[in-house]
């Protein structure tokens, strides 16, 4: 079965594309390289240096079975300072993928929005219902989830949307404006450098491990329980930034003296998903944080030691 990836030599592309590969799945990927690295494709990737902008990129889902849509202007800071670019990347490069997939007969399309849907809501944990995104991220993510639907209704195309929390683990990228808070934590404590915490630390967050995530992706391709609807994927626990700090601390065996910043524009100060959805089909988030933790960490060890983070 032949299953294309868009986002590929990104965090969660490249895991899934690694993970797809093992189940035996044929795996065509697109990326163009703006935030992703080309080392982090899988070797068996049929790898199309395309932008999902690009009206042309049709040809490239014909004979597919499944589309994981991943590609995206992810970094809130980089999207609060750019709502065009935005829009054109999350929500016209998004229709122009459902577009492209339609055309084309793709079977179904899996793609990605985020917890950001929910900045706003203040219940906690937050069910798929509580809509209320406030910073463009998050409502870019919600203009294509309106585009999802009438694709639905219109064409009759197979999408399912996953509101991914805080995903970690290995190949998380470090090189954005403000990178993820997990890896900036582990590199800077690695460097035996004073990590950023941007505000108080009390922010709590949902960390889910990308092989957890990867197992959701697996049923989304083979349960038609999963068609038409959106599910949160988090863990349904949560943990403070300050108490991530010093997590990573205690395992690194250094004691930690973080620099405050002033809080990021846009950032919810809570994320808790609901994840009785998901659950009620048989998915269960199954890495304790602290192996999780483990993995990001020796990845990060081992990226340091061959130079790729200076
Ligand atoms: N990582 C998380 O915790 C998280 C949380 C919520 C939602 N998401 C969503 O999940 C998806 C994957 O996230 P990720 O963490 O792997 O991000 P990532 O930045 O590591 O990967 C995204 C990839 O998309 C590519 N890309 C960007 N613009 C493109 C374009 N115009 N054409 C082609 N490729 C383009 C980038 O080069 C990058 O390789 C994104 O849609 C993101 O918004 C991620």
């Amino acid at each position: 079965m032949k299953v294309l990836v868009t986002g590929v030599a990104g965090f969660i592309g490249s895991n899934l594309a690694s993970r797809l590969l093992s189940e035996g799945y044929e795996v065509s990927g697109i990326d163009n390289l703006a935030y992703g690295l080309k080392e982090n494709i899988p070797e068996g990737v049929d790898f199309h240096c395309q932008d999902i902008r690009d009206k042309n990129i049709y040809p490239l889902f014909k004979g597919i079975d499944t589309v994981f849509h991943l590609a995206a202007k992810n970094c809130i800071a980089d999207c609060q300072a750019d709502p065009v670019e935005t829009a054109e990347i999350n929500v016209a490069g998004t229709v122009n993928v459902f577009e492209a997939s339609r055309r084309a007969g793709v079977r179904k399309v899996i793609y990605a929005e985020s917890a950001a849907l929910y900045e706003g809501s203040a219940i906690f944990p937050t069910p798929e219902t509580d809509v209320k995104p406030e910073s463009f991220y998050g409502i870019s993510k919600l203009a294509s989830d309106y585009f999802a639907r009438a694709y639905e209704t219109f064409y009759g195309l197979r999408i399912t949307a996953l509101r991914y929390f805080c995903v970690y683990g290995p190949v998380q990228d470090y090189w954005r404006t403000i990178p993820p808070v997990m890896s900036a934590f582990i590199i800077k404590l690695l460097k035996r450098e004073r990590p950023i915490i941007y505000g108080g630390g009390e922010k709590r967050r949902d960390f889910v491990y990308v092989d957890d995530v990867n197992d959701f992706h697996l049923m989304c391709i083979r349960d038609p329980r999963t068609d038409g609807k959106e599910f949160n994927i988090g863990s349904g626990m949560n943990y403070s930034v300050r108490g991530i700090l010093d997590k990573i601390s205690k395992m690194l065996g250094v004691d930690p003296d973080p620099i405050h910043k002033d809080d990021l524009p846009g950032e919810a100060q809570v994320t808790l998903a609901d994840i009785t959805q998901a659950r009620s089909l048989g998915w269960e988030p199954k890495t304790p944080i602290e192996v999780g933790l483990r993995k990001a960490i020796e990845y990060i060890r081992q990226e340091m030691k061959v130079g790729r983070i200076p």
